[in-house]
């Protein structure tokens, strides 16, 4: 395999979005064929590493994306420069209060990542014109180049100045995406301190509460990034664990404090949450991607883990990689397909660890041929039947490329009745490299040709960051099929995965389902 490749690949773990912008300018190189897709030996390597594509859109990429992604994080050029608009910023200005943050709860500072927690005063960054009238609309985030000073940080609590000197919003550096995190605007601007972050999260956990999802045993997103008011950092619950999941190095101190907050808040209130998982997904810096080692704070999770949805078990394994074995964003859109298949012949495509599947097996359907190009989650899936008394070998499992196995089946005139599409929002496994929000309509067509003639049902998720929407694609499909649909259901993110009104970017998500006609006449 061609050293680029390697790279590529390597680099679709931690950075979607670096993917992404290669795609967008230079979407020759996905008509390329690089032959490790072609080598059957490479697939258990390669899925985990494609599938993470699918599940981390990063709307911060839109905003870095006039930004370099190959260029390492700005060193501090001139620390004396930044020691002076320290003492500037910590002047105080009418109408704002100063914080005297309370300590966090271990104040440690471990590898390359810090925590400004303390008493530190805030570094004040001045907004440029363009920047004061972007911050006007509270956005959570804004790119490095509002400001006049770029050189910050990772990780470095700031706050934005207008031209005269008032404060109109607090957050952290991320100079690594090339983003300043805003996590509070206005009057209501505080440093980004232990106290901060301890109200943040009360005020998550509250929500996830009152959806009845916070019970000591269910895997539900507990922080949302921007929606819980803390750009660039996610934390998930799964029983009485947690991954807290920062999204580049210079946040891992502020995910770490989060994770230790978590781990006295939750327990204090009932909830039996034992040790946090911290991870970092990183954008590439040079040519390499760059990598950050899990780190664990209170008790190592074991290695396979059972979690509850709905009280459905489901294995999960928390530490290794980006993804764990189970999306909670596709919580209530599992739940919906079981309304459609009792007594079906139902196709899981791109199953992974067969969650589609299991819903599908609980809710009657006849029998569930599930597809994915990997052994390993697939014998997960397996695993996962077992789990709800459900017997694999009752069902069909196939280790394919995707896409031929719809080419095969077509040949051999097979039908289904349901067809479940969620691709990872790029796969390299066939001829081709396939990217979702190109060749989606493609495989709608090759799904619908497995319909029988008196019609099917479809299910279909789309990942519409940076790309179109789910019924756009699907329209697209359709006419390539030659058939007719009613849609039934149409979703997105569910409620614990909460977005800002004024950021659609962080609204990833579409699934729906679709009754299809038969072929249309010619
Ligand atoms: C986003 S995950 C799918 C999630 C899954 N449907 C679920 O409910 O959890 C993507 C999966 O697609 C698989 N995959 C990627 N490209 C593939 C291909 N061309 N053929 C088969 N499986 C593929 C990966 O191995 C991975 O397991």
């Amino acid at each position: 395999m061609g050293e680029f490749w390697v790279e590529l690949l390597e680099s679709f773990d931690e950075s979607p979005e670096l993917f992404e912008e290669l795609f967008d300018e230079s979407p020759e190189l996905f008509e390329e064929s690089p032959e490790v897709f072609e080598e059957p030996d490479c697939e258990l390597e390669l899925a985990p590493l494609l599938l993470v594509v699918w599940v981390f859109p990063c709307p911060e990429a839109q905003a870095a994306r006039d930004a370099s992604t190959r260029t390492p994080h700005k060193k501090i050029a001139n620390p004396e420069r930044l020691r002076r608009t320290d003492i500037r910023s910590s002047h105080r200005h009418v109408g704002e209060r100063t914080e005297e943050a309370a300590p966090g709860p271990s104040g440690s500072c471990r590898g390359p990542e810090r925590h400004y927690d303390a008493r530190m005063p805030l570094l004040g960054l001045t907004l440029t014109p363009a920047g004061e009238e972007r911050l006007a609309a509270r956005p959570p985030q804004l790119a490095l180049s509002d400001v006049q000073t770029r050189d910050v940080e990772p990780g470095r609590p700031v706050r934005l100045l207008d031209a005269r000197g008032r404060t109109r919003a607090a957050g952290v550096a991320d100079p690594e995406n090339e983003l300043l995190r805003l996590w509070s605007h206005g009057d209501e601007s505080r440093a980004p301190d232990a106290a901060f972050l301890r109200g943040k999260l009360a005020a998550a956990l509250e929500l996830r509460r009152t959806l009845g999802l916070a019970d000591g045993e269910s895997a539900y997103r507990l922080v949302n990034g921007e929606g819980d008011g803390l750009s660039g950092l996610a934390a998930d619950v799964y029983g009485p664990f947690a991954v807290v999941t920062a999204l580049s190095r210079g946040l891992l101190g502020h995910a770490r404090l989060l994770a230790q907050w978590a781990l006295e808040l939750l327990p204090a209130t009932g909830l039996p949450l034992r040790g946090a998982v911290l991870k970092a997904r990183l954008k590439a810096s040079g040519n390499a991607p760059e990598r950050s080692k899990d780190d664990v704070v209170g008790e190592t999770p074991p290695d396979k883990l059972v979690v509850r949805e709905s009280r459905v078990p489901y294995e999960v394994h928390l530490r290794g990689g980006i993804n764990v074995g189970l999306f909670t964003d596709m919580r209530e859109h599992r739940a919906g397909l079981g309304r459609f298949v009792r007594g079906k012949r139902v196709l899981n495509t791109f199953a992974y660890t067969g969650a589609l599947s299991v819903a599908a097996a609980r809710a009657g359907a006849a029998v569930i041929t599930s597809v994915d190009l990997a052994a390993g989650p697939l014998a997960w899936a397996r695993a996962n039947f077992a789990l709800s008394g459900l017997d694999p070998a009752a069902h069909r499992w196939e280790i394919s490329d995707v896409f031929r196995f719809l080419e095969a089946e077509r040949a051999r005139r097979a039908a289904y009745d349901v067809v479940i599409l969620d691709p990872p929002t790029v796969s390299g496994a066939r001829a081709a490299l396939w990217a979702q929000k190109r060749d989606y309509p493609e495989l709608i067509a090759a799904a619908c040709a497995l319909l029988p003639d008196e019609g099917g049902h479809l299910w279909i998720s789309s990942n519409t960051h940076r790309g179109p929407s789910v019924l756009k694609q699907v329209d697209a499909g359709l006419a390539l099929a030659r058939r007719e649909a009613q849609l039934l259901e149409l979703g997105g993110l569910p409620p614990d995965y909460p977005t800002p009104l004024n950021w659609p970017a962080a609204r990833y998500l579409e699934v729906c389902q679709l009754r299809v006609g038969g072929p249309l006449p010619d």
